[in-house]
């Protein structure tokens, strides 16, 4: 059976995940190398290329195509609604969509969408005629996308697919979900919340600090250097996730999605946001899971209604799954 490999380069590890028509078959997360990745930018294309081709070779993963997640900054995306057209017309229109963050080199830029649906005639008798392109549209400049495939071909692997990470998300969401919900990455850089309606994706909202600003805290009160902190923080040595300066930190977080929140009611009144999912290696804080869920007006569960099964594993690379499947 086809196997394809679903790549997502974080700030602080390389996931990649192996899956074929039936499901996931492996996944893994790999600590990337010290200083790769700064602010979600690649510093050395070359040197991340060697680093994915050793990690495949490490972990034995085979696989026959290949896809790569693009990152929230450095792709555009936006749900637009445009009057019905035919691709041709979409192709000549969809940069004007993106006048508003692209106001130079307009063909710098490539442009894709997703077709979400279809959105009908408000017009008495003529309800059920459509009227709207419901859609999910992207631009990312040209050149990045040369960029990563420059990186894979270096490494060994021809890059099939390049997506946003929202669209690797709408990937993952079953079909038969229609309810208003948000998928929330702690991640290690910062802490993206993602709100969809059932598999229609709405709007991102990121918060710029993740959990790497435990570490100065940590060191802080532990009295070592922030790289000690770091490796503290992940095993939780002797509590340290549950220091008094650290659930302020959480705190802060709760507050600002809880403000995120209620702004996706105020723009969708008519939408309920029924639960947020956890995901990103920072879920695994217990502490702050507790912090979220007291502090905020919605549940908070797992990821096990996207993904059928909820694992650690599976929950830092839920993004490489998603580009696998694409
Ligand atoms: N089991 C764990 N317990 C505690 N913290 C963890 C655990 N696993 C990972 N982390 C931490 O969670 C943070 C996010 O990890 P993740 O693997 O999602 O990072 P990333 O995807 O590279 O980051 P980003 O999405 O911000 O680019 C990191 O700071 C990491 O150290
Ligand atoms: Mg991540």
């Amino acid at each position: 059976m086809a196997k394809t490999a679903g790549f997502e380069i974080g700030s602080h590890a390389l996931h990649i995940a192996v899956c074929t028509k039936k499901g996931v078959k492996k996944v893994v997360s790999e600590t990337l190398p010290e200083g790769a990745v700064r602010e979600g930018r690649i510093v050395s294309y070359e040197a991340l290329a060697d680093f994915i081709k050793k990690t495949c070779r490490k972990k034995k993963l085979h696989f026959d195509t290949a896809g790569v997640v693009l990152p929230t900054g450095l792709v555009f995306s936006r749900r637009i609604q445009s009057p019905l057209m035919t691709a041709e017309q979409l192709k000549v229109n969809l940069p004007y969509e993106f006048r508003d963050f692209i106001t130079t080199e307009k063909d710098a830029y490539f442009y894709d969408y997703a077709v979400l649906g279809t959105v009908n005639s408000t017009e008495e008798g003529h309800e059920n005629e459509p009227v709207e392109l419901d859609l999910m549209a992207a631009a990312c400049l040209k050149s990045t996308v040369a960029d990563y495939k420059d990186m894979f071909r270096r490494a060994g692997i021809k890059l099939a697919v390049a997506i946003p990470i929202e669209m690797a998300f709408t990937n993952l969401i079953p079909k038969d979900i229609d309810h208003a919900h948000c998928l929330m990455d702690i991640g290690h850089g910062a802490v993206r919340l993602y709100m969809y309606h059932g598999r229609k994706y709405e709007s991102t909202h990121i918060i710029e600090y993740g959990m790497s600003s435990l570490d100065d805290i940590i060191a802080d009160a532990m009295h070592v250097d922030p790289f000690v902190a770091a490796s503290y923080r992940e095993a939780n040595h002797e509590g340290c996730q549950e220091l008094d300066a650290c659930r302020e930190i959480y705190s802060n977080l709760a507050n600002e999605v809880q403000r995120a929140v209620y702004f996706f009611r105020y723009n969708n009144p008519d939408v309920e946001l029924e639960h947020i999912h956890l995901l990103g290696g920072g879920a695994e804080i217990m502490a702050l899971r507790d912090v979220l869920s007291e502090t905020l007006s919605i549940p908070v569960l797992d990821c096990s209604e996207i993904i059928g099964s909820a694992s650690e594993e599976l929950e830092a690379a839920l993004g490489a799954v998603g580009a696998a499947k694409q």
